[in-house]
């Protein structure tokens, strides 16, 4: 039974809107958590409730719910011209400010940066210059795609495929052919019995490689990874794993595609994530903290070897036939523009390492005095927090998600907004936040995980 009331917003919202990675049928009973406004790294809801922000959105807005000046270089970017493409050598002028800014932010020697408005679109659109790059090579049949359990790279067809996670191919009968998952570099639950990190990491890149030898190298166009996996559950892959899985893509030809959607502009404590983790990738995608999600932006840098495949591609004269209306947005070129500025000014990645280092502690602190957490774990402004039944067997929940589920809902009772990712609990703040912010948060993850743990208690004595 609904509990609903008729004619409003909620059910309006029941009634008219479909819903992102919601089921629609619990939703029909619940209705929406409806959001009016934002202050910093707070928002309120319809209600007048006011709630930290921990997960920045949807690990997006780096600069919080209200950062005047991002409004303002919107409306002079409207002012001065409200749309203009980048299609037939056309561009908005604002838009080459903004590549040239990137290209001087990137870790790819001799960049180019290509713009579209979702991260979807940015991964898919290394894949598409990934088979360029080796059929202007003569190598057409290097098609297939290598990502990893537990990857998340986006929602439209291919890039969902790319998804290593089962409820992203369920509905639709996917993954496509040709798109191969090779396993997750996981240390709380991925190392067999008595494994150390290195024979982890080495048992990682032989599974790689064996994939790569029984596909056959000359049919894989790239590999795609997060540097730190984000939806999958914050993994942070040990020391040594992408220089030894790099090592064998290399070996077989086969580029490197760092899904910075995420862990770019300052996330995971470097600008980069491809820094935090010791990755060195051919091309590399960006969206959310490229404009603190003001606006739908994103980019692809892509290194000059691609450029040039791409040239010699064209060589008669085609054109490079890909394109969206919207890549290189001059109100969205101009909200970035100014989001990096502010990132430089504020000099995110110290502020970004000092509250991280805060949060980590806190989290610690709290984890020592519960006897559900299993793991904390994390980069920069990152982390997830793992809850289990036992953290000396590292035993889970049963079901899973249903105690994360469960720490959502007490989370959100005391104005703190989480994800959970199964029984992994996700904090990704705005990096804006500072040191009352980040005691904030920890007071109100604290008091949440002591009602959650009581219940569980419980329901084990009764049990
Ligand atoms: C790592 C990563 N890649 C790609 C995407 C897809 O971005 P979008 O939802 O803008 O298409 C996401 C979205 O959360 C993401 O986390």
């Amino acid at each position: 039974m609904s509990i609903i009331p008729p004619n409003s917003a909620d059910r309006r919202d029941v009634l008219f809107h479909l819903h992102s990675q919601t089921n629609p049928r619990l939703h029909a009973r619940r209705g929406p958590l409806v959001m009016t406004r934002g202050e910093g790294i707070h928002v309120f809801d319809s209600q007048g409730k006011r709630y930290l922000e921990a997960m920045a959105g949807l690990w997006c807005t780096s600069l919080g719910f209200s950062e005047a000046r991002l409004k303002r270089a919107a409306a002079e970017a409207y002012d001065r011209l409200g749309f203009y493409h980048t299609f037939s050598h056309k561009t908005p002028a604002v838009t080459i400010d903004l590549a040239e800014k990137l290209v001087a932010l990137s870790p790819i020697p001799e960049a180019q940066a290509y713009f579209a408005t979702s991260g979807s679109e940015a991964t898919e659109t290394m894949v598409k210059m990934a088979w360029i790059y080796h059929a202007a090579r003569g190598e057409t049949r290097r098609r297939k795609i290598i990502a990893r359990d537990r990857g998340f790279h986006g929602s439209t067809i291919v890039a969902a495929s790319m998804c290593g996670l089962p409820r992203m191919h369920r509905e639709f009968g996917l993954p496509l052919p040709g798109f191969l998952h090779t396993l997750c570099p996981d240390p709380y639950r991925g190392p067999l019995p008595g494994e150390d990190m290195p024979r982890f990491v080495a048992r990682l890149a032989a599974a790689l490689e064996a994939m790569i030898l029984e596909e056959g190298p000359d049919t894989i166009a790239a590999f795609i990874a997060e540097p730190i996996n984000a939806a999958g559950g914050v993994i942070v892959p040990p020391e040594g794993y992408f220089p030894a899985i790099e090592a064998v893509l290399r070996r077989h030809g086969i580029l490197v595609l760092a899904d910075e959607v995420v862990c770019g502009f300052g996330r995971t404590g470097n600008m980069w994530g491809s820094q935090t983790v010791g990755m060195t990738p051919d091309m590399m995608a960006m969206a959310k903290g490229i404009s603190s999600s003001y606006f739908p932006i994103s980019a692809v840098l892509l290194g000059r070897p691609i450029q040039e495949a791409m040239a010699e591609m064209n060589k008669d004269g085609e054109i490079f036939g890909h394109g969206f209306t919207n890549s290189g947005h001059p109100v969205g070129a101009a909200i970035a523009l100014e989001t990096l500025r502010i990132y430089e000014e504020m000099d995110v990645v110290p502020h970004v390492r000092a509250m991280g280092e805060r949060l980590r502690a806190g989290l610690r602190s709290i984890a020592g005095r519960s006897r559900i957490v299993g793991d904390v774990r994390g980069a920069g402004l990152m982390f997830a927090v793992e809850l289990v039944a036992d953290p000396a067997t590292r035993a889970g929940f049963e079901p899973v998600g249903r105690i994360g589920a469960r720490f959502d809902a007490e989370a959100l009772n005391n104005g703190l907004i989480i994800r959970p990712m199964g029984d992994a609990i996700a904090l990704c703040p705005p990096l804006i936040i500072d040191a009352g912010g980040v005691d904030e948060l920890l007071e109100r993850f604290d008091l949440s995980l002591r009602k959650v743990e009581a219940e569980a208690a419980l329901e084990t004595t009764a049990g």
